[in-house]
């Protein structure tokens, strides 16, 4: 598995009063990660650092010993991330041409790419549809395209944030089937605890910090509570 390392990251966006993130130092090495945590807990922002979507106000960020923040492109190229809106990561007309729009800078011959792109429609259930406008499909269908999108181009590490939001429960399990079956590196942001059941370490992030970490039963639960102690 890729190793992802946080050293003493902190981010604070312009005009916030306090630090999004703070301090943070982690060593990533599992196959599967969650992540949790109230909304604006800094998740997303997590995430993103990983492969080079935002960067850190201070300390550094490493995708197996390179700085993602100098290295930004090929660190794109080794890690996917699959957006909460796929609605945002459409970016052609046709479903075929959005799926190898994530080609074109591989400079694959026609023959694998068109290969590769069947194959990535095929097993995201999307061979039927390959001619339609990405616009017209479900939410559902939309967001296995973004991952068909993401997985063509057979990253070694996955990011997916808040991907079964707005899924219906079939979706749901069918991106569950898909993440269980992924041989590569996963980190889920998700509010979808039971996702997360047989994952191999979650962290959950309160204030800027992680504020538990390890087996999915204990962080949860430990989510759970401080949730339950909070005033609503
Ligand atoms: N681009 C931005 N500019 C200013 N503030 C931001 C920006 N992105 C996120 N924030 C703030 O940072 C905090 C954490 O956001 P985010 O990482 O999206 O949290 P989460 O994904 O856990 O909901 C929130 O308070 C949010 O409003
Ligand atoms: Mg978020």
């Amino acid at each position: 598995m890729p190793q992802i390392r946080f050293e003493d990251v902190s981010v604070r966006y312009d005009g916030t009063a306090h630090h999004v993130l703070d301090r943070i130092t982690l060593e990533l090495s599992e196959h599967r990660i969650g992540i949790i945590g109230a909304n604006g807990s800094g998740k997303s922002t997590l995430a993103r650092l990983v492969n080079g979507l935002g960067e850190p106000t201070s300390g550094r960020v490493l995708v197996d010993g390179a700085d993602v923040a100098r290295h930004g492109r090929d660190i794109r190229r080794r890690v996917g991330f699959v957006f909460s809106d796929a609605e945002n990561q459409i970016v052609m007309p046709q479903v075929r041409d959005d799926v190898a729009f994530s080609l074109r800078r591989l400079r694959l011959p026609k023959a694998e790419r068109t290969a590769r792109v069947d194959a990535a429609l095929e097993r995201f259930g999307l061979t039927e549809l390959a001619e339609a406008s990405p616009h017209t499909l479900s939410g559902g269908q939309k967001q296995l395209l973004a991952l068909a999108s993401v997985l063509v181009i057979e990253p070694d590490l996955i990011i997916a944030d808040e991907p079964t939001t707005l899924l219906d429960l079939r979706n749901r399990l069918r991106i569950a089937h898909e993440f269980a079956g992924l041989p590569q590196q996963l980190i889920v942001v998700t509010h979808d605890l039971e996702l997360l059941a047989d994952f191999d370490r979650v962290l959950c992030l309160d204030g800027g910090r992680v504020i538990a970490d390890g087996a999915p039963d204990e962080v949860c639960g430990h989510y759970r509570r401080l949730m339950a102690e909070q005033p609503l």
